[in-house]
């Protein structure tokens, strides 16, 4: 989705700093770029393709200034050109705008300007901002006031930032779409994400609706949209800013995949007692929900699938909803906690389910990655998986992440007969999960079956959700058909699709009822000549029917689960990379989904 960058105070670096900036926001994924300076006039430089095409652009262009404001976009109003590219510009080029989100009422407000006599020069919905700053400053605004009036004329979704010419500020305001101001000694920087400053600062302040902020020589103020002062905290990001670089990995994914033992690490810290066999969520322990509503889209769905299966483990009725299948038909939540998974808390489809929820009166809870999220200030209470921040597109430490934070709520809110057990797993995983990225024969199972018509993937109870989440893993990077299964479901369908060139990667743990059943699928696949991939504890007889083995520790299933995802997170990884795909950026798929 699109990203901000905008500063002060960096005087003749500040084209570099906005260039940089963007360059971090890349992972969000985009289609054009550009920055504008302002100084007694507005200078912009904007194109359609990459920031490489961006700096291309300015090695022929002397801009000056020394406040500015930038932009990657990522098209929702018109297609990928250099025209509907941002920043956008008023009738006189005196004003610039960047801006993150949907105007809804884009349209009668163009009407009305160009009735006016302004000019339009993109499809966008964000250029009758301004038009509408244009419109304030002609009747005697002050730039402060001017872009604050335009503002108030929005409704929809927006960060936007401003410059105006003759005026060193730059103004912003947000409305369900996240900005935050970056405060460094001698310059301030906002942004739409943090990685896009951190190499300067980690003071942050996190903006909330409705808030509107003036950065400038003095500082910054933000302010309601009454204009008075708001009190903000300052918070401090423990991101180390290597943590946004590659550290020697080839790809983001790759780092990802291999900080997983730290992630869990992270968090579970300070959060279980195996002595007392206790969690210690917090407040969030007396949360004593009798009904569980999970929401979320994508990975994060899988992790909610998950969560359902462990508090209906613990007797309490549980079901996991597509968010955005929830937020257009919400069922009866009576006194049900509905849970918000998902890592950026940004992603709209969970934003509107959490929203209905909340307009239902239920108590609503954010499972997220990042501290000041709109989910987590949004809902009743958040539960942080504290995975650092993930910057390929591809979700992997925090999926493993979310799990564990998923067990600890499950754990810390109703109680299991095995506690114990499933709070040892969890101190065991990190420590396994290092074993498996240090053992895995993923890579080899990668260069078998590169050329594969299609990868399917099965698996019962906890290891369901890990089917569907290798497949989406697989198809996303690789751009190859993928397909998960309750492996029960295999011969009501989607056995007419395997063939002996159709891997079938079945997770198989444990020598129960249902190992058993998934052997007895794993069977009626052999017995089609597909080659089977098992990955198991080797409790059962699964490897007899197997092809190959990808092994995993002997340990809880709810543990199982997350261990069998790093291998097929690892062979996804591996396939993509022998087929050259763009991992990291995978094509037409953004980090952070911020539109229904
Ligand atoms: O930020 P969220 O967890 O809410 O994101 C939800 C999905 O968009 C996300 O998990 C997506 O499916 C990933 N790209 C999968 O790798």
């Amino acid at each position: 989705m699109c990203g901000i960058i905008g500063c002060v105070g960096r005087g003749d670096e500040t084209l570099d700093t906005l260039v940089h900036g963007l360059s971090k926001l890349e992972y969000r994924g985009y289609d054009s770029a550009g920055v504008a300076l302002s100084s007694d006039h507005v200078e912009i430089c904007k194109n359609s393709g990459k920031i490489d095409d961006l700096r291309e652009a300015l090695s022929d262009r002397t801009l000056s200034g020394s406040v500015g404001i930038g932009h990657t976009r990522w098209s929702t109003h018109g297609p990928p050109t250099d025209a509907n590219a941002h920043p956008h510009q008023d009738c006189h080029g005196d004003v610039a705008v960047v801006h993150n989100g949907i105007i809804e009422n884009y349209q009668s407000l163009r009407d009305e300007l160009v009735a006016a006599g302004h000019t339009f020069t993109s499809d966008t919905d964000t250029e009758v901002v301004p038009h509408l700053i244009e419109d304030a400053l002609e009747a005697g605004s002050d730039p402060e006031d001017a872009v604050r009036e335009a503002i108030s004329r929005l409704e929809g979704s927006y960060a936007v930032a401003a410059v105006v010419a003759g005026c060193d500020a730059v103004f912003a305001a947000r409305n369900d779409s996240p900005l935050v101001l970056g405060l460094a000694e001698d310059a301030t920087f906002l942004a739409s994400d943090v990685p896009a400053f951190r190499d300067f600062t980690d003071q942050v302040v996190y903006l909330a609706d409705g808030e509107f902020a003036r950065l400038d020589a003095d500082g910054w103020t933000v302010t309601d949209s009454d204009g008075s002062v708001v009190e903000k905290d300052v918070d401090t990001v423990e991101w180390d800013p290597e943590e946004t670089g590659k550290s020697g990995y080839e790809h983001y994914m790759l780092k990802e995949i291999h900080e997983q033992p730290r992630a869990l690490r992270q968090c579970l810290r300070g959060r279980v007692d195996e002595l007392s066999g206790t969690v210690d969520i917090g407040d969030l322990g007396d949360l004593s929900p009798t009904g569980v509503q999970f929401v979320a889209c994508g990975t994060s769905y899988h992790a909610a699938l998950h969560g359902a299966q462990l508090f209906r483990e613990a007797g309490i009725p549980s079901q996991a909803f597509l968010a955005s299948e929830y937020a257009t038909a919400t069922p009866p939540i009576g006194d049900a906690l509905v849970v918000g998974v998902t890592q950026s808390g940004e992603t709209a489809d969970t934003l509107s389910a959490l929203r209905a929820a909340r307009r239902r009166g239920a108590r609503t809870l954010a499972v997220t990655n990042v501290v000041g999220s709109t989910a987590a200030r949004e809902c009743d209470h958040a539960l942080y998986i504290r995975a650092g921040p993930e910057i390929g597109v591809a979700a992997t430490k925090t999926f493993a992440s979310q799990l564990a934070a998923l067990n600890l709520l499950a754990l810390g809110t109703s109680s299991t007969g095995d506690a114990r057990q499933v709070i040892s797993a969890l101190r065991d995983l990190p420590g396994h999960v290092q074993e498996i990225l240090d053992e895995s024969a993923a890579q080899e199972i990668a260069e078998i079956y590169q050329d594969a018509d299609a990868y399917f993937f099965i698996g019962r109870g906890y290891h369901e959700p890990v089917a569907l989440e290798g497949a989406l893993k697989m198809k996303e990077i690789t751009y190859k058909h993928a397909e998960g299964f309750a492996a029960g479901e295999l011969k009501h369908g989607p056995l007419a699709l395997v063939t002996e060139n159709t891997p079938v990667f079945a997770i198989v743990t444990g020598d129960d009822e249902r190992a058993r059943k998934t052997v007895g699928n794993v069977k009626e696949v052999e017995a089609r000549d597909a080659p089977v991939v098992a990955i198991t504890d080797g409790q059962s007889d699964v490897s007899r029917y197997a092809d190959h083995v990808l092994e995993l520790p002997e340990t809880h299933p709810r543990a199982a689960a997350v261990l069998a995802n790093i291998h097929l997170q690892l062979v996804s990884y591996h396939t993509a990379a022998l087929l050259g795909r763009n991992i990291d950026k995978p094509r037409n798929l953004a980090k952070s989904v911020t539109v229904e």
